[in-house]
């Protein structure tokens, strides 16, 4: 843990810059200023995303220079989760950008901190949702329970797959898909139903809280890593259907990511295993 400073009192940072990326984030959105434009051709990015990934950087280097931070936007240098050494943040500035850009409320801020590998303090803020557009705020310190606006959250605790409602995405590139269609079909025909919400950290927040009973996915170290945590602290299953390389943290490793109610996480698994081939 860093010297003079609680994980607590980590969460409590992480949270007041989550807050406050939101105020800017809406801000651009609600004025109209919103501008975009496109980064490997195909996938979106707004000013609005730049900002608050420069807000959020800007004042973790200020109060702690020594910390490492991997960040979509402006400091998206994968290997940083590979060094385990020193305390690493990881930054969404905007998990649900597509949404963001279409005047869609699923919009969070994500900001975790990991030391030696392993995620300790947590906050997913959705500044658009939630009602007297206070938002939406999840956060969770490790071992200590996980809280959607200051009240504790629990998991769905479904045990039946067929009435298992679950999430999951697909990459913005279209190269790979066969795949994830695979599994999509095998999921669709056994669960109840899909919801395609557009920001992963949301989809695992909302199995943390009981509104989803499964989700699974590939996605980036940004997209999850503060919400895997609040998923285990309101006592979530997270793990992978596929293996975890040796020398990589389970708490950063994006392939095959499957959180779930617990007692859907094994039968879950086999499904898109099978799917899979592995
Ligand atoms: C995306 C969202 C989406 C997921 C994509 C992510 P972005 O993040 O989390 O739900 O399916 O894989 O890239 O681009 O909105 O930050
Ligand atoms: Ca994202
Ligand atoms: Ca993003």
């Amino acid at each position: 843990m860093s010297d003079s400073i609680s994980l607590y009192e980590i969460t409590d940072f992480a949270q007041a810059l989550a807050l406050e990326a939101g105020e800017l984030i809406r801000h651009e959105r609600d004025h109209n200023t919103l501008r975009t434009d496109y980064k490997q051709q195909t996938e979106l990015v707004t000013h609005a995303d730049i900002m608050a990934d420069e807000f959020i950087t800007g004042a973790i280097r200020k109060r702690f220079p020594e910390h490492r931070i991997l960040s979509e936007e402006t400091m998206p240098d994968l290997t940083q989760a590979e060094h385990i050494d020193t305390p690493l943040w990881v930054i969404d500035p905007i998990d649900g950008t597509v949404n963001y850009a279409y005047g869609h409320p699923q919009v969070a801020v994500s900001i975790a901190y990991a030391e030696r590998g392993q995620v300790q303090a947590g906050v997913v803020h959705a500044p658009f949702a939630g009602q007297n557009g206070k938002g939406e705020t999840f956060r969770a310190t490790r071992g200590d329970g996980a809280t959607l606006n200051g009240q504790a959250i629990r998991h769905s605790n479904a045990s039946e797959l067929r009435q298992a409602l679950f999430a999951t995405g697909f990459p913005y590139t279209k190269d790979a898909l066969e795949p994830l269609l695979k599994r999509l079909d095998a999921m669709i025909h056994q669960c109840r139903d899909l919801r395609r919400i557009g920001s992963a950290a949301l989809d695992i927040c909302w199995v943390a809280c009981g509104r989803l009973d499964v989700y699974y996915e590939n996605v980036s170290p940004w997209d999850f890593a503060a919400a895997r945590l609040i998923a285990i602290e309101a006592g979530a299953h997270a793990g992978h259907f596929g293996e975890v390389p040796e020398n990589r943290p389970a708490d950063l490793w994006g392939k095959d990511i499957l959180i779930s109610a617990p007692k859907l996480w094994q039968p879950v698994r086999d499904v898109l295993r099978e799917a899979s081939g592995y």
